[in-house]
């Protein structure tokens, strides 16, 4: 499915563009937003790539990765990025990162429920599911807020800063999203 654009409340979703890598390095530069990522904050060159390898991405058939722009409706602004990266069995592993001065008003929330609304009313999958660093508590609340069960903890998940990480997983199920409470 290309292009995707998904609407919420105060967010949307929606696909890359060439102009997009000084807003999306404002997020992936920034050590306070990358703490607990698998990867080390990325240079403007590197992201400049990872944009230019998104947008190839996302206009291959079969289409398996919905890496997306988070933009504020009010201003347009580019403030994040939520991907949606698909797998077998109608399942779909999210991820996503805000930038540090729009945290805290609910657009964490709202982009994990639109990501749900992409995989589950959209690409029909069975299964969404997300993995965080142990420490991660704010993508924890997030997760846990719009439905996603604690399911375990995936030990040395990722070699990140010189040491293994384990991370803990999180999901939720298509019937579990059908039946959760809209906001
Ligand atoms: C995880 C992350 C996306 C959360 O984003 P966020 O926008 O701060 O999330 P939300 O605002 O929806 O929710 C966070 C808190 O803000 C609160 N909040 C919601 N609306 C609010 C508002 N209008 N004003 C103030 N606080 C608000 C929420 O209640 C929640 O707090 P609580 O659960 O303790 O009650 C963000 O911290 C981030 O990008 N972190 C770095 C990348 C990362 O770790 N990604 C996850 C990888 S697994």
């Amino acid at each position: 499915m290309y292009p995707v654009a998904v609407q919420g409340e105060h967010i949307r979703l929606r696909e890359f563009t060439g102009d997009d890598v000084d807003a999306l390095h404002r997020v992936y530069g920034d050590p306070e937003a990358t703490r607990h990522l698998s990867f080390e904050p990325r240079s403007r060159d590197q992201v400049a790539k990872l944009v230019t390898d998104t947008i190839r991405r996302a206009q291959e058939t079969p289409r398996t990765e919905y890496a997306l722009a988070v933009a504020r409706n009010d201003n347009g602004e580019l403030i994040g990025m939520a991907r949606l990266a698909l797998g077998e069995h109608r399942s779909g592993q999210i991820g996503f990162a805000l930038r540090s001065d729009q945290w805290g008003r609910g657009f964490g929330t709202e982009t994990v429920r639109l990501l749900l609304e992409l995989g589950f009313r959209y690409l029909g999958l069975h299964r969404i599911w997300g993995a965080r660093s142990p420490l991660n508590t704010d993508s924890e609340q997030v997760m846990v807020k719009v439905g996603m069960v604690e399911e375990g903890r995936i030990r040395d998940h990722v070699y990140v800063r010189g040491a293994w990480r384990d991370s803990i997983t999180h999901a939720i199920l298509e019937h579990e999203w059908q039946h959760a409470p809209r906001p």
